[in-house]
């Protein structure tokens, strides 16, 4: 947090506007929109967001919605609340994000069969944008609209464009962990007004015009608070130097491994920028010496804490049975991939420390095997 976030949260104090109503969610909006270039509504989280998200597509009971096998529980469990099927497709090597050829070869399968799914998820992971243009193609192709969830993807572009813009409606989180926050909290955009709206309404307890608490739909309490969209605006003037920061902590990684055998940084895909919201490696066992499980533990015996790579969902107990697409890069990246501690608040030391027990942990270990 900076100064910024304290004034905005002292003016929303000052103001006594302190729920889900007030300036500074005014003016969020207003600043969002300005940045993204899109009418946006404040909301309480980037999951809330996807679950709206997938209603103003027309997304409801029985329907097929295409996710992203790669992501996290928070982007594709509103398809269940809608009681709709997911259907997993796995990641291509270049982005790690949805592959497009697999959602192509996907598309003309169920077109052929005559049922084509409601809606495609794309995600943004890491920090990093799929390569839209041609998922936007083959769903234009085939008219299946697009959501696109950029929960971890603020601050990356994709071929100049902003991630969650590029599609109908486009979703982000900003949640305690990414790259700007709000303590929590999400933003939803559209292309088209009425549909922001219309999320406005359903995130507001959809209740009618009027006094008398008339309800006509079901509606959620998804909406940001204001104090919540002070912290955010201040975030957000701040956004360009955490992506700076948060791309400086990868690049220090990457260089420093660069003498390490059998551990990369992951794709940077040379059609935007990847912000590198999180350092994402891959651990090459049979070069770097031990498996990525191994530095994980290696790592937390030093107090540093290292996680996996996204699991993904179509190995996840809850969506066990669920229709998948490939599938066996996702779980490659999950079972090599290691996100490292990518603060932007870290400092030179405490990077230092981490890259010297890796290093350990990679010339060590590898040192034993070649004993034994
Ligand atoms: C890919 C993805 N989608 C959706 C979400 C959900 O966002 P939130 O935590 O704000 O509900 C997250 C993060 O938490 C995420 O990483």
């Amino acid at each position: 947090m900076g100064e910024l976030e304290e004034k905005f949260v002292a003016e929303a104090f000052r103001e006594n506007w302190i729920s889900t109503v007030g300036p500074q969610l005014n003016r969020f909006e207003a600043e969002f929109s300005e940045y993204s270039g899109l009418p946006s509504v404040a909301i309480a989280s980037g999951t809330a967001g996807m679950h709206l998200g997938l209603k103003l597509l027309g997304v409801g009971d029985g329907d097929e919605v295409v996710c992203p096998t790669l992501t996290f529980a928070g982007g594709c469990n509103p398809i269940l609340y809608e009681r709709a099927v997911p259907v997993f497709v796995d990641s291509e090597r270049r982005s790690w994000n949805l592959d497009p050829d697999l959602l192509a070869e996907f598309l003309e399968k169920r077109a052929r069969g005559g049922r084509l799914p409601k809606a495609v998820i794309v995600a943004h992971l890491f920090g990093q944008c799929a390569d839209m243009d041609p998922i936007l193609e083959v769903c234009s192709r085939f008219d299946v609209p697009v959501l696109e969830d950029a929960a971890e993807a603020l601050g990356s572009t994709y071929k100049g464009r902003i991630p969650g813009t590029m599609a109908d409606v486009g979703v982000y989180s900003l949640n305690g962990n990414k790259i700007i926050t709000g303590s929590t909290g999400g933003v939803l955009v559209a292309q088209e007004k009425e549909r922001v709206d219309k999320a406005r309404f359903w995130s507001t307890q959809a209740r009618d015009p009027g006094t008398d608490y008339r309800h006509s739909e079901l509606g959620y309490n998804y909406r940001m608070s204001n104090i919540v969209a002070a912290i955010a605006r201040g975030q957000l003037k701040i956004l360009e130097t955490r992506v700076e920061q948060r791309r400086a902590v990868a690049f220090r990684y990457r260089e420093a491994f660069a003498e390490l055998p059998g551990i990369e940084l992951m794709p940077q895909a040379d059609y935007g920028r990847h912000t590198n919201w999180l350092s994402c490696f891959l651990v090459d066992e049979s070069r770097f010496g031990i498996s990525r499980d191994a530095l994980i533990e290696a790592l937390e015996v030093a107090n540093v804490e290292a996680r996996p790579v996204w699991k993904p969902m179509h190995a996840q107990v809850l969506y066990r049975g669920t229709e998948a697409v490939g599938g066996e890069v996702a779980e490659d990246l999950n079972r090599r991939g290691i996100c490292l501690p990518s603060s932007s608040s870290l400092t030179d030391e405490e990077q230092t420390f981490i890259i010297e027990r890796v290093r350990e942990a990679c010339l060590h270990r590898a040192g034993a095997r070649r004993a034994d």
